[in-house]
């Protein structure tokens, strides 16, 4: 039917499989890692409202425009932008999703191989009788080592690059599909098991009740910037992933259940770790160490503790997979339609080139350490990099893209499907995305770059 040459794109088989890839891409380390100690550093429960109202006001309606990109473009970030937008820049905001994409999957992956350690140390139940002191000390050992949590990277990289490798179908989608219900299985075990401490309540009440006196316009800026990260927004993975959205599927919808799902399982993050904390009479405010220390401490004192330190690090491997899966992809799609190599040939390329990166992250930690670019090591150097440029950049230019440039009768196109779907919301959503959101993420933009991490 057409002409010219148009590689035939793979799409995701059923709606199950979407939103299991799409809530697999943002589930991950930030849910049930960061999630829980920036709420427990913000205040709990008042927290938690401002980051609902967050999801709903500035994450919904900009997944929902990367969503409409991707499909409208059937192309990888980079060139959905430029069919979009022919003889327009507007391919850079590509460009930087294909570079956010090295960025973040290079530390990323750092964080998502010490899961792996932690899953072998639990089968050996090597957190029993030991002190925090003990944990914490053996945590510090082993991230500054040079050898393991590099192996454990790389092998964590390959089994990205073998889902990836396999396709949208084949690969992603397969298994999302198992992975995505195995992590809620996971997490319903433990927040049973951790509802059960005594000293539960306490901590459901620290982060369900609200206490205002803790809010301040800082609190509002880390809970938009947790949203973002946490729904996977402002590099173009959902782009990509929206690239692969059927036509007759309901964008809107789609955006608003990965949403639900991604908020819901951060709760029920909160609520495996939050009880645990308070029955054990640790600081809610820990910070990163949370998991990787506080979380021991915890099974190292409950019954069968192994077994549920085992089943939790499994599961933040999980949540990680499908999140670096998603990163890797942008990446993946973009070498292969543009730079036109088969996908195996480029799943090899950029998941070398990101080792490469990923390696010297790994080991800013402690050979590394020594070299520093203002004050940060190369891990967190990324990390700022990525979090608080890139990201809300690239979600600024999305926003700014989708209320301004694109026409409204494309848009509206697009997201009702030509008209098949009501899509009433669909003024509210433009107003948010021409006027609300730009101002709202330049704001977090700003403050981020000039005072740092938001969470
Ligand atoms: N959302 C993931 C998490 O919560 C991380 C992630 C995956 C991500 N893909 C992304 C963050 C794209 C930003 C952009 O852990």
């Amino acid at each position: 039917m057409s002409t010219g040459i148009k590689p035939k794109r793979e799409h995701f088989g059923s709606k199950f499989g979407i939103i299991a890839a799409a809530a697999g891409s943002a589930v991950g380390l930030g849910n049930v890692w960061k999630f829980p100690y920036v709420t427990g550093q913000n205040g709990g429960g008042a927290f938690l409202i401002i980051y609902v109202i967050c999801v709903i006001l500035l994450g919904i309606p900009v997944m929902l425009s990367e969503f409409t990109i991707g499909r409208r473009g059937q192309r990888n970030v980079f060139g959905s932008f430029k069919r979009l937008a022919p003889n327009r820049p507007w391919y850079i905001v590509g460009i930087m999703g294909v570079v956010a994409a090295f960025v973040i999957l290079a530390f990323y992956s750092a964080v998502a191989g010490w899961t792996l350690e932690y899953i072998v140390r639990s089968v050996h139940n090597s957190f029993n009788m030991q002190s925090t002191q003990q944990l914490s000390l053996s945590f510090d050992s082993f991230i500054v080592n040079p050898f393991r949590p590099v192996v454990w990277q790389l092998v964590f990289m390959l089994l990205t690059a073998l889902i990836v490798a396999g396709g949208v179908k084949n690969g992603i989608e397969r298994y999302s599909k198992l992975l995505m219900p195995l992590l809620l299985v996971f997490l319903v075990i433990l927040a049973v098991r951790s509802l059960s401490l005594d000293g539960a309540l306490k901590g459901l009440e620290f982060m369900f009740a609200p206490d205002f006196s803790k809010v301040s316009a800082k609190t509002v800026l880390f809970a938009m910037g947790q949203a973002f990260f946490s729904l996977s927004l402002g590099m173009g993975a959902l782009i990509t992933y929206g690239s692969y959205i059927g036509k007759n599927e309901n964008l809107a919808k789609t955006a608003v259940s990965v949403s639900i799902a991604d908020t819901f399982i951060a709760l029920l993050a909160g609520v495996v770790i939050f009880p645990a904390v308070f029955a054990f009479n640790i600081e809610p405010t820990a910070g990163p160490s949370l998991v990787f220390i506080t979380l021991p401490e915890i099974f190292s004192h409950i019954p069968f503790g192994n077994i549920f330190s085992l089943i939790f690090f499994i599961l933040l491997a999980v949540a990680a997979l499908t999140s670096t899966v998603s990163v890797l992809e942008v990446v993946v799609a973009y070498f292969s339609e543009e730079l036109r190599m088969t996908r195996v040939k480029a799943t090899i390329i950029a998941s070398v080139a990101i080792s490469v990166l990923g390696v010297l992250a790994s080991l800013s930690f402690g050979v590394l350490s020594g070299y520093k670019v203002g004050g940060k090591i190369f891990f967190d150097v990324l990390d700022f990099l990525a979090s608080n440029i890139l990201l809300p950049l690239g979600g600024l230019l999305i926003v700014v893209f989708i209320g301004w440039y694109l026409s409204r009768k494309d848009v509206l196109e697009e997201i009702s499907n030509s008209g098949t779907l009501k899509a009433k919301f669909f003024p509210y959503f433009l107003f948010i995305i021409k006027y609300i959101a730009p101002v709202a993420i330049a704001v977090i933009l700003i403050y981020s770059i000039f005072f740092g991490s938001l969470g």
